[in-house]
């Protein structure tokens, strides 16, 4: 029996409907950009294996800080004591972060940091005896798995089967170009009722609806009728976070500074599953009190795990090197290019980018479904053709990890540009 046939007996994978989706390659090895399976077949990781891969597989350098902290302390309890590398990576992202990020708490994942994020907000209230227990999200947003993530998550077909089990969140419009007012009016009616603890978004850039991007400048004004009326704000930075957009966050296009960041996926390089929930001293100081019963009642078993929290230094190293940085810049360059030569494609209904995140919407007679007949066909093509990327529903979006070759980022174009022809 081959690795993928034990698999397909074994395993029960993510989003996956295993009645139609036959055996999956079997991955034996990964470096840069690259990665191949058993049968030497090579593949272009062109979505960094869900955007946490920034410094190409099987990095060397965070392989060491692995070893050397595996081999010195890999795992203490963070109840009720610290250790040398949390301390270490709190004052980094904190000297990284907005200015107004004080404290950090530690978790596993993305939806983790969200839940870590919207819980602490309900509590702020709670603890206060203040009534708002309710969370503002936009339209088709995705914040994770978890239930809390979820009932903030717009995306129907991940919830709908979980509708009447959830924290209640009302939904906005996302301000895309000519949605700006609606988007604005509805929160502001929102924020003025009182009900609200928390607005919770993706700045700039929703991911899993397809990279759908909005500017900076709406987002700062939704920002500030927040905190004119108390109602705090969670960037989920878990995909924008590290250099993504061309900045370090998505928030450093902003004046108005969220009072909560969501943190994961390339924190620690694609290696280590770690996330933080970054605060203001303003949430910290709503649970500083002789009462314990005030205290953020949240924590996981491998909470700032050393391990962890050493990958995490040793990525924020690599991020911060001059050449990585370089490297950001000549992807966004080659993505407005070829954007630019797209944008005139008849079957291109319109293409966007922002830092080196690349998306292009196929034009479709009908509304296309996230997993329909048009992105299982792209899908199998990009696999056919060594590239991997996961289209969503007629988008197809590329987010490459920031080492991938000028060679390599041309075969994607090609082979996208071959989709759309194909299709
Ligand atoms: C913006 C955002 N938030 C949260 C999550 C959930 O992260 P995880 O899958 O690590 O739980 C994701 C995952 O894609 C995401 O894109």
């Amino acid at each position: 029996m081959t690795q993928s046939e034990k698999d397909q007996l074994y395993n029960w994978h993510p989003y996956t409907q295993h009645k139609t989706v036959g055996l999956l390659p079997t991955i034996v090895k990964g470096e840069g950009a690259l990665l191949w399976d058993d049968q030497g077949k090579e593949y272009i990781d062109a979505i960094a294996s869900w955007w946490v891969n920034p410094f190409g597989h099987s990095n060397n350098a965070i392989a060491h800080a692995i070893y050397t902290q595996l081999t010195t302390l890999e795992h203490v309890l963070f109840g009720g004591f610290t250790h040398n590398k949390a301390v270490e990576l709190s004052e980094k992202l904190l000297s990284m972060l907005p200015a107004n990020q004080k404290k950090i708490f530690y978790s596993d994942n993305g939806s983790t940091a969200v839940e870590v994020g919207l819980k602490a907000t309900l509590q702020y209230f709670y603890n206060k005896g203040v009534k708002r227990t309710k969370v503002i999200a936009f339209d088709d947003a995705f914040h994770g798995d978890t239930f809390g993530a979820m009932a903030a998550s717009g995306i129907t077909f991940y919830t709908e089967a979980f509708q009447g089990s959830m924290l209640e969140v009302t939904r906005i419009p996302v301000p895309t170009a000519g949605n700006e007012t609606k988007s604005l009016e509805a929160l502001e009616t929102l924020v003025a009722s009182e009900q609200y603890a928390a607005f919770i978004f993706e700045p700039l850039v929703q991911g899993a609806a397809g990279m759908v991007m909005y500017a900076p400048e709406v987002l700062d004004q939704m920002m500030a009728l927040c905190q004119k009326h108390q109602v705090f704000t969670i960037a989920d930075e878990v995909m924008t976070g590290f250099g993504k957009t061309g900045k370090t966050f998505a928030s450093d296009y902003l004046t108005h500074k969220p009072d909560i960041i969501c943190l994961s996926k390339a924190l620690t390089g694609g290696t280590i599953p770690m996330a933080v929930t970054t605060f203001t001293q303003e949430v910290y100081d709503g649970f500083y009190n002789e009462d314990v019963n005030k205290a953020l009642f949240h924590g996981h078993t491998f909470t700032a795990n050393p391990t962890g929290c050493a990958a995490a230094l040793a990525s924020i190293q690599l991020l911060e090197l001059p050449e990585m940085q370089q490297n950001i810049s000549r992807i966004n360059a080659h993505h407005l290019a070829f954007a630019t030569k797209m944008q005139s494609h008849p079957k291109v209904k319109t293409t966007r980018v922002l830092g080196v995140i690349f998306a292009l919407e196929i034009v479709t007679l009908e509304a296309e479904s996230y997993y329909g007949t048009m992105r299982n066909k792209l899908y199998a093509f990009f696999i056919e053709n060594g590239v991997i990327l996961r289209p969503v529903g007629n988008i197809v979006y590329i987010l490459p990890p920031y080492v991938m070759t000028n060679a390599q980022l041309e075969k994607v174009y090609s082979i996208v540009e071959a989709a759309v022809e194909m299709i």
